[in-house]
């Protein structure tokens, strides 16, 4: 076909994808052209804008690495990672809520056993976390994998620091009747990585880049759905205007300051069954 127009465009593209074989791709890929051709046509994107697209996304490329995963990054400041968690992750009442992994998540942190220190030197006010994880039904859930990770007290991850090693992070097993308690240190609010291509978006668009004050939890035992979710810290400056649209009312946790000054903070979590389960 030659002599496309504006008019003729978008349907040569998504018949030229007619014999894709894999259908779910097919459906992805004509909707994406549909939308992206839509887009264009709505704010009549010019050369110029285009070309300053491609050159952020570019940039976005460029910034990525095995450390800094600023596609992700990306999809969070735009509210497409939580739409895609809420979409997938809809519990029945009564589960814990779901909310966004996050880019700082590390395979292989140390196993500690219940009462250890996760904080391995990381600076914080100390601070206790415990609580349960049961199932729907109220069951409790002996001997569930529990990931945490958090940052510290100037706002970072181990990961962000250069040879911190594993630092304010690790795994352990709930107890046999599903409680589990371990130490750490106070959970602040803290900046997302703004000194790249989705920091420039962010000033750009007149929004700041802090997340409210959380824990991050995933929860994984035979027989349920894997939890990915955080605990928020109650009166955190920024639980209504999160740079990724992750807080859910529910994951709100008082974190209670104790005579000592260190912190307590406890959550009971609710496992989705999983649908294959007997
Ligand atoms: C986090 O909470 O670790 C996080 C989530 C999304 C983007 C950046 C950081
Ligand atoms: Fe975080």
């Amino acid at each position: 076909m030659r002599n496309l127009t504006q008019d003729n465009i978008t349907q040569a593209v998504i018949a030229r994808m007619a014999d894709t074989p894999d259908a779910r791709l097919k459906e992805i890929m004509t909707s994406l052209v549909q939308h992206l051709h839509a887009f264009a046509r709505e704010v009549k994107l010019t050369e110029a804008e285009w070309f300053q697209g491609i050159e952020f996304l570019t940039r976005v490329g460029h910034t990525t690495d095995d450390q800094r995963q600023e596609f992700i990054l990306l999809s969070d400041t735009l509210g497409l990672s939580m739409l895609t968690v809420a979409m997938n992750q809809d519990k029945p009442q009564g589960c814990t809520e779901a909310t966004v992994f996050g880019p700082f998540y590390v395979e292989g942190a140390p196993t500690f056993d219940l009462g250890d220190d996760l904080a391995n030197g990381a600076p914080g006010v100390p601070c206790q976390v415990r609580g349960s994880v049961r199932g729907l039904a109220g069951e409790p859930v002996p001997g569930a994998e529990i990931h945490v990770w958090q940052a510290d007290a100037e706002g970072k991850y181990d990961v962000q620091r250069a040879d911190a090693g594993h630092q304010a992070r690790g795994m352990l097993h709930a107890d046999g009747k599903g409680h589990y308690h371990f130490r750490s240190i106070l959970a602040e609010a803290y900046p997302i990585p703004d000194d790249g291509p989705v920091g420039d978006m962010l000033r750009a668009t007149k929004r700041h880049p802090w997340r409210p004050a959380h824990l991050h939890f995933m929860i994984k035992a035979p027989g349920y759905e894997t939890l990915i979710t955080h605990v928020f810290r109650n009166g955190d400056a920024y639980l209504d205007s999160d740079a990724v649209f992750g807080v859910r009312q529910s994951l709100v946790a008082d974190w209670v300051k104790q005579p000592d000054g260190n912190y307590l903070v406890e959550y009971d979590f609710v496992l989705n069954p999983a649908k294959d389960a007997p």
